[in-house]
């Protein structure tokens, strides 16, 4: 237990309990659709929505082959990741979303990803500033998209039955776009950077040269090391026994994804990047392996990424590609974000 009501959850069955316990009497209030007024994470009335959007999602996916991923790729490398990696998503999402979308919106939610990722890196008041108003013109170019499609999209459709106004569903589609392309962006660049053999020691100006894939799971295991969403939290709504604790109403629990992720009881070498280790896991690695939560809440998502990340690792192109260092440290925020790098093809 931490001081002033909070608990701070790592282990694995505890954390399972805890999570499978949202909404009630732990409330979700986090996740991507905090803003629209009464939609609670994990709720029985917004999942169908939630599942409906992460399904055009994945069809997005389904219907790009390899080729466009790679052609995306070579686009434009200019971008330092892992904003360039959220472009990447964006463009590979959003068009299948929201068909005949013009570059405009793309742009702008660029420039909002960009705003995010620099926020993360320097918590500044100009900062935040930037972000909100880059956050707030991409919001007003997406209305402006669906009062141009809506009518006759089916996803907008879809969320017009559960949600009550234009307002809201901009909203949910925001939440849903952002947390794709954001955290799939995040993913992307540690599975790379690990490939490449960054550890926490790598100077500024480093210069890493990817290798052929991996045998093994890359991808799972760039996800135990630095999981995105490294810190989940609920809010206690009932009187609820955290292990041998009490927890009141108004506490806190904290479960954090990443220290679970690294428990010596559990992993064996755990700070080393072994993608092997996921050929033939033994039972508690699975028990303990939680980078999109579980229960109610849980990401919707998860096949989304975990399928583009690997096709995304099998890019033949990304063979000999060469990663320049810019930052150093990885920056635990709100997700886990990679220090910056340059990507350059072979
Ligand atoms: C690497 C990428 C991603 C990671 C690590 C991630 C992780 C998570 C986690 C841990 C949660 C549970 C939060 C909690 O219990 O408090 C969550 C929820 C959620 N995720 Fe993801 N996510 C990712 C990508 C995506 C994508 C691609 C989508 C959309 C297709 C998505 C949509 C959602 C939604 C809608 C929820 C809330 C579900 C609900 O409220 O019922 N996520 N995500």
């Amino acid at each position: 237990m931490l001081a002033g009501g909070s608990f701070l959850v790592t282990d694995p069955q505890l954390a399972r309990t805890v999570l499978k316990s949202t909404t009630e009497p732990l409330r979700a209030e986090s996740a991507p659709f905090g803003e629209i007024p009464g939609w609670v994470p994990g709720s029985a009335s917004g999942r169908p929505a939630t599942i409906a959007m992460a399904t055009a999602i994945e069809s997005a996916l389904r219907e790009s082959s390899p080729d466009r991923m790679a052609d995306l790729l070579t686009e434009d490398l200019t971008v330092p990741w892992p904003v360039g990696a959220g472009e990447l998503c964006l463009r590979l999402v959003v068009p299948h979303v929201l068909p005949n979308t013009r570059e405009r919106l793309l742009s702008r939610y660029s420039r909002s990803l960009a705003a995010l990722v620099g926020l993360a890196h320097d918590g500044s008041r100009v900062g935040r500033w930037k972000s909100r108003l880059a956050h707030s013109r991409t919001l007003s170019g997406l209305y402006g998209e669906l009062e141009r499609t809506d009518p006759g999209n089916e996803l907008v459709d879809a969320l017009r039955t559960v949600l009550d106004s234009k307002d809201e569903v901009t909203l949910a589609m925001d939440g849903m776009i952002g947390a794709a392309c954001r955290a799939t962006s995040v993913a992307l660049s540690w599975a790379l950077l690990l490939r490449a053999g960054w550890t926490p020691q790598t100077p500024a100006g480093a210069v890493l040269q990817v290798p052929p894939v991996p045998s093994g799971d890359p991808v799972r295991e760039a996800l135990r090391l630095w999981p995105p969403a490294w810190l989940l939290h609920r809010d206690v709504r009932q009187p609820i026994a955290i292990g041998d604790r009490k927890a009141e109403p108004g506490d806190q629990v904290y479960i954090c994804t990443y220290l679970m992720h690294r428990r010596p009881q559990v992993w064996e070498d755990p700070e080393a990047y072994r993608p092997e280790r996921w050929i033939d896991p033994p039972e508690r690695y699975r028990d303990a392996y939680l980078p999109f939560g579980v229960g109610p809440a849980a990401c919707v998502g998860a096949r989304f990424v975990l399928d583009l990340s690997s096709r995304f690792q099998a890019l033949r192109e990304l063979v000999g590609a060469e990663l320049r260092m810019i930052g150093t440290a990885p920056v635990m925020g709100p997700l886990c974000d990679p220090p910056r790098f340059v990507v350059s093809l072979g």
